[in-house]
C-alpha cells in the first residue's frame, strides 16, 4: 500500500495541541466521556472560533459608521470576506454570497443562474443534499428547462464523470455537482469533471456544493474555473448560524436579489453580524497555524493550504487505521458482523467518513447502542427525506455513517474500535435488546 494511501499522523505533541483548541472532544458538554465521531452533521468547535463570535457579538456598534470602533469592525468584516473568498475558496475575483445557511445559499445560486442564463437543460448528481438537488429541480420545472441526474456509482459512493458527461450537451444552463459525498466520504474528481464537460460546452456554468469537502481539504475556485460554491462554518470548526458562498464575476453580475442602488455585483443583502466573520476568520487563522508547523510562508493561502493538506493527511492515517485497524485491535473491515459499505482500497479520494451496517440490528437501534457506550454517530436511512434519494442510489437502505475529525487521534479510534467489537459481541449473544 503506498505512502499517499496511508497518510502521516500529526506528531503526538501538536496533536495534543490541536485537541486542546476544541471543545467537547473527550466529554460532552455535561462531562460525559464521549466520542463525537458524527463530525459531517456538524464539527467540533475551535474554541478560538466560539471565543471570537462572542467577542464581536457583544459589541452594538453599526460597522458603517465613522469613528474608531466602526471601523474596527469594518476591518473584522473585510479580513472576514478575505478570508472566505481568498482564502478558503481560492478565488482571485467574484462575490461573496452570505445567508443564514448554505442550503439558502445553494438556492439563491441556482435560481439565478437557470432563470437568467440561456439553455434548455439543467444537470446535476443523485448523491446532492436536497438543497442542490432540489433547487435546481425546482428551477428547471419553473423555467421549462429538462432536469437531468447523473446517477452514482454505488461501488465507489461517488459519481464517475463518464455518467456525468452523458448528460451535458450545448444546451445545458448548469451542471451543479457536489465536492465529496456526506455518506460515503468520496472526493469527486472536479478537475477532471470541469475540464472535460468544457469540452462539451466551454461556457458551461457549473458550481459545486463544498459543505462537506471545505473542512477535509483544499477548495480551488480559480483553478477549476467554477462558478459558485458554498460551505457551512458549523460544519468546519466554525460557530452556526451563516453559510457562505463565492460566485463568479459572471454569476455576480447576472440579475439577483440585491438592493437596487447597490453595484451590479453586490450580493450582500442587509447587515451581516461582524461576529460571524471574525468566527471564520479564526478557522483559517487556526488552519494557517497548523501550516506554519510545516513551512514558513508569509502567504495566508500558501499556509492555508499547507494547513488543510496535512490535515488531509493526518484524516487519511485516521482513515486508514479505523478500516485496518493494529495487530491486536481489529479494524472496520475485519470486525466479524461489521459491513463497511461503500468501501475503496484507494484512499486518497476520500474524506475522513466510513459508512457501516451491522448485522442483527437496525441503523436507529445502533446509533442509540454507540450512544450507550459514549459514541455520537448518525444513521443515513431511506426513510429520512435528506437520505431517501442518496442512500437508494448507492443501492443501500441505510447506513451508519462513523465521522472523526482530524482533531481525535489513534487512541480514539481503537477506542472506538474496541467499543464495536463489544458491540458486535453482545449482539450475536443476544444479550442486549435490540
Ligand atoms: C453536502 C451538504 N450540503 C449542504 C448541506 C446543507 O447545509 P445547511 O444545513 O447549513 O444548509 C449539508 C448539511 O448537512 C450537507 O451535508
Amino acid at each position: 500500500m503506498s505512502h499517499e494511501n496511508i497518510g502521516v499522523l500529526f506528531n503526538s505533541e501538536l496533536q495534543k495541541e490541536i485537541k486542546d483548541r476544541f471543545y467537547y472532544v473527550d466529554h460532552d458538554h455535561l462531562g460525559r466521556k464521549r466520542l463525537f465521531f458524527e463530525n459531517s452533521g456538524g464539527s467540533l468547535r475551535l474554541k478560538s472560533s466560539v471565543e471570537a463570535k462572542e467577542r464581536y457579538e457583544k459589541i452594538p456598534d453599526c460597522p458603517d459608521r465613522n469613528h474608531d470602533t466602526s471601523k474596527m469592525l469594518q476591518k473584522v468584516k473585510e479580513d472576514g470576506i478575505r478570508d472566505i473568498l481568498q482564502i478558503i475558496c481560492g478565488a482571485k475575483s467574484g462575490a461573496l454570497v452570505t445567508e443564514l445557511t448554505a442550503s439558502q445559499v445553494m438556492f439563491q445560486i441556482t435560481q439565478t443562474i437557470i432563470e437568467n442564463v440561456p439553455g434548455t437543460n439543467v444537470v446535476t448528481t443523485s448523491i446532492e443534499h436536497p438543497s442542490a438537488y432540489d433547487s435546481a429541480k425546482y428551477y428547471a420545472e419553473k423555467t421549462g428547462k429538462d432536469f437531468r441526474v447523473a446517477m452514482a456509482n454505488p461501488k465507489t459512493g461517488g459519481v464517475d464523470t463518464e455518467e456525468i458527461l452523458k448528460h451535458i450537451d450545448e444546451n445545458t444552463c448548469l451542471l451543479s455537482v457536489i465536492s465529496a459525498s456526506n455518506v460515503s466520504g468520496n472526493v469527486l474528481d472536479i478537475e477532471e469533471i470541469v475540464t472535460e464537460a468544457r469540452k462539451i460546452k466551454p461556457d458551461l456554468y457549473i458550481i459545486s456544493d463544498a459543505v462537506q469537502h471545505m473542512p477535509h481539504g483544499v477548495l480551488d475556485v480559480e483553478k477549476y474555473q467554477l462558478d459558485g460554491v458554498n460551505f457551512a462554518p458549523y460544519k468546519g470548526f466554525g460557530v452556526r448560524g451563516c453559510g457562505y458562498g463565492y460566485v463568479s464575476d459572471r454569476v455576480a453580475k447576472l440579475p439577483h436579489h440585491k438592493l437596487l442602488a447597490k453595484p451590479e455585483n453586490e450580493w450582500e443583502l442587509g447587515s451581516f453580524s461582524p461576529s460571524n466573520f471574525a468566527a471564520i476568520t479564526a478557522v483559517v487563522d487556526y488552519v494557517c497555524w497548523i501550516g506554519k508547523q510545516f513551512i514558513d510562508s508569509e502567504d495566508r493561502r500558501t499556509l492555508y493550504v499547507e494547513g488543510m493538506n496535512r490535515i488531509h493527511l493526518h484524516e487519511r492515517a485516521l482513515l486508514q487505521h479505523l478500516l485496518e485497524g493494529t495487530k491486536d485491535i481489529p479494524g472496520l473491515r475485519y470486525i466479524n458482523g461489521v459491513n463497511v459499505l461503500l468501501d475503496s482500497e484507494n484512499l486518497q479520494d476520500r474524506d475522513l467518513i466510513s459508512a457501516i451496517s451491522i448485522d442483527g440490528i437496525g441503523f436507529k437501534e445502533t446509533v442509540e447502542q454507540y450512544y450507550k457506550r459514549g459514541v455520537t454517530v448518525f444513521e443515513r436511512v431511506n426513510t429520512s427525506l435528506y437520505s431517501k434519494r442518496i442512500i437508494e442510489s448507492l443501492g443501500l437502505v441505510g447506513a451508519i455513517r462513523i465521522s472523526p475529525m482530524h482533531c481525535h487521534d489513534t487512541n480514539d479510534i481503537d477506542e472506538f474500535l474496541k467499543i464495536t467489537s463489544q458491540l458486535v459481541e453482545e449482539i450475536t449473544k443476544q444479550s442486549i435488546n435490540v
